[in-house]
């Protein structure tokens, strides 16, 4: 299937070295790349490796017109306000008969139902497995698994880059230290405050509320606060008393009240949510039939976030019929 990719930046590339990667046994083939400033490459019978970027297309819906793509891959930057322009990007691709695939969790935390009854309206797929734990099986979990189970809320450490930043900080190293160190592994948003003030974790929660709990939500309705306030000296203190902090998303739904939140919550450094080293990531979702259980993800990197697109253009190309 042909692959046209709006975004081409950290997981883009590492998008393309994956399917190169598995040519053989997933033929799928870039059509088109298209960036902010980096420019446009387009070639309907597909792109060499490593093709040179040209002059940028006018808009993205020429770019998707030249590329004639089956599929469009949407890997633009993390807008937590709006979720746009990818939610017009995606709605560009719908109207002309293409799947889509994000790892963008804007458009999922702030337009989820009106985006699935779109590409359902189209008849074509809408997958955004990356957009909460890289590829670790979050969304699509619920898709092909655990029938007739509902769930009633989920506990998350859901953002890598406060938890580097957290680390880096016990070790003695300063905030922008530990920044710096979560931007040269490439796995921090575009604007770094994102990850640090909670709105990446906020648009996750909300994404996967809206995904999950069928919410209607918007990371704004999310109580969201950071960890923007912790310093070294205090976490040391912590860490000498066995504690640390996280980055916590919390959603619980009681009667027809659904309650949203993300805060540094101070841990045991035993505990489930605080154990796991580094980037590493961790959900629990507590459900009324299979009481609580999660997923966890050691050390993931951007090749996992390749990895979760890759699933689900296997996906989607195997789609006889949108679900
Ligand atoms: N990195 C991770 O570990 C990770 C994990 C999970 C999910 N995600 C999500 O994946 C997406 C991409 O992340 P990334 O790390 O690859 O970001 P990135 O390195 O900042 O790359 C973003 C790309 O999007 C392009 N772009 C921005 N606005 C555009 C527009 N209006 N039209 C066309 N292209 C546009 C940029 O163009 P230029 O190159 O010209 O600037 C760049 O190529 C984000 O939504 C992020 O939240 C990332």
């Amino acid at each position: 299937m042909k692959l046209a990719i709006v975004g081409y930046g950290n997981v883009g590339r590492a998008l393309a070295r994956l399917l190169r990667q598995k040519r053989r046994e997933f033929p799928f083939t870039i059509t088109g790349i298209h960036t902010l400033r980096h420019g446009t490459a387009v070639d309907p019978a597909g792109l060499p490796d490593d093709a040179p970027l040209g002059p940028r297309a006018g808009s993205s819906e020429e770019f998707l017109d030249a590329a004639g793509a089956d599929i469009a891959v949407e890997l633009t930057t993390l807008n937590p306000s709006d979720g746009e322009p990818a939610i017009s990007h995606i709605r560009a691709a719908f109207r002309r008969g293409m799947h889509v695939v994000t790892a963008n969790k804007g458009p999922i935390a702030h337009a989820c139902a009106e985006l699935r009854e779109e590409a359902a309206r189209a008849g074509v797929g809408l997958r955004f497995e990356s957009a909460v734990m890289d590829g670790a099986p979050v969304f699509n979990l619920w898709r092909h698994t655990m029938p007739g189970v509902k769930v009633l809320g989920f506990t998350g450490a859901l953002n890598s880059t406060s938890k580097v930043v957290i680390e880096t900080m016990e070790r003695g190293g300063s905030f922008e230290e530990g920044l710096a160190e979560a931007r040269a592994m490439g796995i921090t948003e575009a604007d770094g405050a994102f990850d640090i003030e909670g709105w990446d974790s906020a648009a996750k929660t909300a994404a996967l509320a809206n995904a999950l709990m069928d919410a209607h939500t918007t990371p704004q309705q999310v109580a969201t606060r950071g960890i923007t306030r912790l310093t070294p000296e205090r976490l040391q203190e912590m860490a000498r008393q066995g504690k640390t902090v996280r980055l916590i998303s919390r959603a619980r739904r009681s009667g027809s009240r659904l309650s949203l939140r993300v805060r540094a919550e101070v841990l045991d450094r035993w505990d489930i949510l605080a154990a796991a080293p580094g980037t590493s990531n961790v959900i629990l979702f507590h459900t009324d039939l299979m009481g609580t259980f999660g997923t966890v993800s050691i050390e993931p990197g951007v090749e996992q976030t390749a990895y979760g697109v890759f699933s689900d253009l296997v996906d989607v190309s195997r789609l006889k019929r949108p679900v």
